[in-house]
Formats: structure tokens, sequence, C-alpha cells
């Protein structure tokens, strides 16, 4: 009974953070992270919500092994069957199917009595274990439910075959003890929940997912939903690794066991900021930069003395180094090179080592030292979008302080070349509006940031950026030594999103 099952909704949840989105590959390689953590379930996403989607979790579920995979479905029939159809290959399946139980929800966005509701829920739940080896129910803002309705609700699905109830927090709305006392309801109050195990899903509006996320496990849930970096809706979700060591950290106070290896958190960390753009605050609990960097005298003087006076978990323990590593210089050569990325555990395909130990030797020509960091900015960036339907071939910009910023830049797409040039306030402007002219694709720039991957003068530079068109936000990243050039590779791959993402409806 101590056991505690986690169920990763990165790609679900924390893909619907605006922005967040990644292409098929990027989400198998973290799902294949996910699984190297030791992750219970990894939700594959919300199949029936657009094609990408679809892609996406029916390559997880077709390829990877090991842990439950999980598809998101409305309680309705065709979500249910779009989930049944990326499932029907995997090892292990699930059906998450979610309906909303509050007043306010079933009122004005359903509009719905509360008796429809429990029947859409026991039909669907009813039809997805005939799909799926295990079906989990999810009361959507279960935390603003009527606790009687919601106990009510769960003895029906669990009759109808749901091995898995949720309580989510869907608005981050609920504080620790309230939480609590839902799940000790939930355990005294339903006659068949020993049929079930209780789950939690806790969203960070209030800054509460983590501590309510421990709170319900201190009540009785035993699996809990949680994604990596804590990215979700809005404010997203519990963050994976927070969760995972705070149970680690202080587990003579919490005596529960999960199936997690947290030595490949960092790297999946880095992993999912990379792949969404989602950049990781210097001070976010466990995995920013900060979290081993001390400032004052008398913390140092601690630190000199004994690490435990004022850190409380080991770099190694989530599979961080202590200092940045020196790696690589010009005259590592090809075996220097694929040694050590082997040593960071990336696998790469021939063209894609060819590839990026070309760009390896270019940087090293730039720099004098190439960082761990370094390297893996490289690989990322080359599993960026496969295929891109738009490449950067050239670009050169002109600025000063009495000149007026001039692009030009060369886009090629379908083996032809356009070349376009624009002035603009500032350069970077000036890169963004000759690439769009080249594109034929307009978007509206609504983030944009830069930073050095590494210490030193000589550190590239990484662009993310957040551009908007068509009703959809997509990330865009590129890095170079060169920050006008970042920034017109951040534009280009963030317009090749758009273009993948063109016709969904998510
Ligand atoms: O926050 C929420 O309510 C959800 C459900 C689908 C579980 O994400
Ligand atoms: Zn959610």
């Amino acid at each position: 009974m101590d056991r505690i099952f986690i169920f990763d909704t990165t790609l679900r949840d924390g893909e619907q953070a605006p922005g967040a989105s990644m292409t098929a590959d990027q989400k198998y390689e973290v799902a294949t992270q996910l699984a190297k953590l030791g992750t219970d379930i990894i939700e594959a996403g919300f199949p029936v919500s657009s094609p990408q989607q679809f892609k996406a979790c029916k390559l997880i579920a077709e390829n990877l092994k090991g842990p439950v995979i999980a598809a998101l479905a409305r309680a309705i029939k065709k979500d249910i069957d779009t989930a049944a159809e990326v499932l029907a290959k995997a090892e292990n399946s699930r059906i998450h199917t979610f309906i909303a139980t509050s007043p306010i929800h079933m009122k004005h966005k359903l509009k719905k009595k509360p008796d429809e509701i429990i029947e859409m829920a026991v039909s669907a739940v009813k039809y997805a274990r005939k799909k799926a080896r295990q079906v989990e129910f999810s009361a959507e803002d279960a935390s603003r439910s009527d606790l009687e309705f919601l106990c009510k609700i769960f003895e029906k699905v669990i009759d109808a075959g749901a091995t898995i109830v949720n309580i989510a927090d869907t608005v981050g709305y609920a504080i620790p003890s309230e939480i609590g006392n839902i799940i000790s309801a939930i355990r005294n109050n339903v006659p068949n929940i020993d049929k079930a195990i209780i789950s939690v899903h806790c969203h960070n509006d209030l800054g509460l997912a983590v501590a309510n996320t421990l709170a319900a496990i201190e009540n009785g849930a035993r699996q809990a939903e949680v994604a990596i970096n804590g990215i979700g809706e809005r404010a997203g979700n519990a963050a994976f690794e927070e969760l995972v060591m705070a149970l680690e950290v202080r587990k003579e106070l919490m005596p529960y066991r999960t199936n997690i290896n947290p030595t490949h958190l960092y790297k999946t960390s880095r992993l999912i900021s990379n792949f969404t753009g989602f950049a990781i605050p210097k001070n976010k609990p466990i995995v920013g930069d900060n979290i081993f960097v001390h400032e004052s005298g008398i913390h140092q003087d601690g630190i000199l003395k004994h690490r435990a006076t004022y850190e409380i978990i080991t770099p190694a323990s989530i599979g961080r180094k202590e200092k940045t590593n020196i790696v690589l210089g010009r005259h590592s050569g090809l075996h220097g090179f694929k040694s050590r990325v082997a040593e960071l555990d990336f696998k790469l395909s021939k063209e894609e080592s060819k590839s990026v130990y070309n760009k390896f030797l270019n940087l090293a020509d730039k720099k004098k030292e190439v960082f761990d960091e370094d390297l893996i900015t490289l690989i990322t960036d080359e599993r960026g979008v496969k295929n891109p339907t738009y490449k950067l071939e050239y670009f050169s910009v002109i600025s000063g302080n009495k000149t007026i910023p001039t692009a030009t830049i060369k886009i090629k797409h379908n083996n032809e070349i356009f070349e376009e040039a624009a002035i603009a306030d500032g350069p970077v402007e000036a890169i963004f509006k000759a690439i769009e002219k080249a594109t034929g694709i307009t978007a509206k720039l609504e983030e944009y940031k830069v930073q050095a991957v590494t210490p030193g003068k000589q550190a590239m530079g990484e662009v993310k950026i957040l551009i908007r068109a068509n009703n959809t936000t997509v990330a865009g990243r590129g890095s170079s030594t060169d920050i006008l050039e970042a920034s017109a590779n951040a534009y280009v791959n963030a317009l090749n999103k758009l273009v993948l993402h063109k016709g969904s409806n998510q």
C-alpha cells in the first residue's frame, strides 16, 4: 500500500500550455526518457484533438515498451474509439476518460443535469472497458464538486469497470487540508473503493500543486499525476521532479515508494525545456541553475565546511554535474566527440552524428571550449522539426546607431530559393520581416528571449521565441555564436512548427 504510481502528463496536459507543442518524434524521445526514469504511466496525448496528437499517440503506443500508455478521451464514443485506435497495439494500454462534476461546469459548460453526467460517465467507462486493459475515470473540477455527488459517481464508474478514479483540482483552487479531506471522504464513503486506485491531478494556480498532491498521498491517493517542469494549462501541473524529490528527501515522514530513478530527472527536464522552448527559471526547485549556487559569505563558509549545512539534495542524485565541464575542443576529434555524446546518454543515428559533428567542428572553430550544455543544444537543435518546410540558407544584416537596420534573407522551400530584404527599427525585427516576406507567413511575435548557453564571452547564444498565427501559438528556438543568426534560426524553426500544426483543431 505504500507504492505510489507516477502518471506523467507532460505530453498531454503539459503540451496544452500555449506554445509547448512538440513534434511526434520529439514526443517519442520524451516518452523514451520518461520510461528510463521509471514512470509507471505515460499519458501520450488527447488523440481526437488533432491529427498531430493522433500520430504521436500511435507512435508511442506502438513502439514504447514498459510503461502503461494512456490516451485521453472525453466521455463520448468518438473520443473513446479514437483513443482505442491509437492504443490498439500498445503493450499496456489505458483509456483515460473524463467528465466535469462541479455545479459550475455541469450547468454552464456541459448544460447537463447531475444524473445525465452520471449516465454519460458510466456508459463511457463501460464502453472503454471493452477496448483497453485499464480504464481511468477523472472527475474534472472535482475539488469544486459536491462531495456526496463525487462519491456517488465514483461508486457507479467503479461498478462499470474503472480501476483508477482521479480527483482533478482542475483550476488549482484547493488547499492541502481540503484535498486531504476529499480523499478521506472518498475512502470512507465509496463502498467499492477497494476495487480502484485513487489518483490525484493538481494544477498550480495558487502554487500549491505539489503540496496538494502530497496531502492527497498522505490521505490515501496512490497515483499522482504530474508533468516535467510542472508544465501544463495556465500555471501548470504538479511538477514531476518536485514531487519525486520531496518524497525521496523526506521519506522518514512520508514512507512511500515510487519506481522513479531520480538520476534521470535533470536530463529529462532540460530535454523538455529545449523541445518546448520554455526556459527553466534559475530558482526553479530541483532543476534551476541556482539550486547549488551559494552567494552569501555565511552560506559559502557553511558549504565548504559541510555541504549539508545549506543543501538538502546532491547534484548527483538528480543526475547533475557539480560544475559545467569543459568537454571538447577543436582537436578532440570524432572519437572524443562520440564518446562524450555517449556519456551524455544520447544515441545518435549515423546521419545525426555526422551532422552534429560538423556543427560541433564549426562551433569549436568559433569558440575555444565546447561545454556539455553546448553539445546538448546542438543535439536538440538537430532533433527539431524533421524535414523542415523552410530552411535558412543565408542571412546578412546591416545595423548600427546611424544606419537603418536592413536584413537580407535566403530561404529554401521545395528546392527553390526565395530571397527577400526588409528594413525595421532593429536588426532582429528586420530579419523576422524578411523571413515573413520570403515564406509568405505572417505571425505575431509574442515572446523573444535570448540567453547564453554557457558562461564566457564566446558563449553560444540561444534564442527562444513564441509566435502566434491562425489561433495557434508555437515556440521556436535557435542557437549560434551569433545571436542574430540564432534569432533567424528560431523564427524559421517556429514557422516550420506552425506549418506542421496547420489544420490542427487542438
Ligand atoms: O485538469 C483536468 O481536469 C484534466 C483532466 C482531463 C484530468 O486535465
Ligand atoms: Zn489538467
